[in-house]
């Protein structure tokens, strides 16, 4: 029995094997949109912990026990080939959790720290986030190894959590929530002189249009998803890929609401919809 799994382990997996993208809720989108640029052909299934969201407010405990068991039981469901924590708050605090406990490649999202310290010219970064990933251990230790002698200042940002799930349920977004994010950064001391805005959330990328208006055309945004796409490339590079059937979304709990995100669905090839 072990010697068979180990085999089947070792072998290519079949074409039509998905990836699994995971987020609390819609924020992963923004890292489909990313891996369905890069891996066209590559049968994809969305999950959303709705029934846990939002990740942000919830204590380190409550995440990690929620991610590492509902990711156990979708890989046993689902067969991926390969699973995306694609949200900076989970794999900040589960990530390496999540590792020990599947025996399929995972990929996380961590704020971008790093390509941010490379591009600002003020030096003065700025960073929203999930409260729960702001005061990780994770992003103070990506800090001091790639943003050392620049200024990081970091803000949880929950109410943009809520505006881009409304968005994508094509609601108004409230600009004040948005502006109201960018005056507290802002008037943070050397706030500033902020260039670089970091994404630490992955829903925050759905609000880039808003976000960019509300700090201005001189402040750059940038977030991990090119680059998890990039990675999710190349550990399955020289795999093959088909699918056998329409792409699908699993949410964590049935609720009216998402008949409200079937465009947004359907706009990134997502038809099915299921409950685990
Ligand atoms: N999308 C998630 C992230 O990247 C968080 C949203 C939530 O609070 O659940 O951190």
């Amino acid at each position: 029995m072990a010697f068979r799994q180990m085999e089947r382990e070792t072998q290519a997996p079949e074409p039509d094997a998905p990836l699994l993208i995971f987020d609390s809720g819609v924020g992963g989108l923004s890292v489909l949109d990313a891996v369905r640029s890069t891996l066209p052909d590559a049968p994809i299934i969305y999950a959303a912990d709705n029934a846990g969201l939002p990740y942000g407010s919830k204590s380190e405990a409550e995440i990690a026990a929620r991610v590492a068991g509902l990711l156990g039981r979708m890989a046993e469901r689902y067969r991926p080939r390969l699973a995306c924590i694609a949200c900076n708050t989970a794999s900040t605090i589960a990530l390496g959790m999540v590792r020990e406990v599947l025996h399929i490649p995972i990929v996380g999202t961590v704020p971008a720290i790093k390509p941010a310290a490379e591009i600002t010219q003020t030096g003065t970064i700025g960073l929203i986030g999930t409260e729960a990933t702001i005061r990780q251990e994770y992003v103070d230790n990506l800090e001091a190894e790639f943003a050392q002698g620049k200024n990081l200042l970091r803000l949880a940002a929950p109410d943009l959590v809520a505006a881009a799930e409304a968005k994508l349920r094509g609601e108004r977004v409230d600009p004040a929530s948005i502006e109201q994010a960018a005056s507290r950064l802002t008037m943070m001391a050397s706030g500033n002189r902020i260039d670089v805005l970091v994404l630490a959330c992955t829903h925050f990328p759905l609000l880039s249009d808003e976000l960019q208006q509300a700090f201005g055309p001189d402040v750059r945004l940038i977030d991990g998803a090119a680059g998890i796409a990039r990675r999710i490339a190349a550990l399955t590079d020289g795999q093959p890929f088909a699918r056998s059937r329409p792409d699908r979304a699993v949410f964590t709990r049935d609720e009216p609401d998402l008949a409200g995100l079937k465009n947004a669905l359907a706009q990134r090839g997502i038809e099915d919809i299921e409950i685990l």
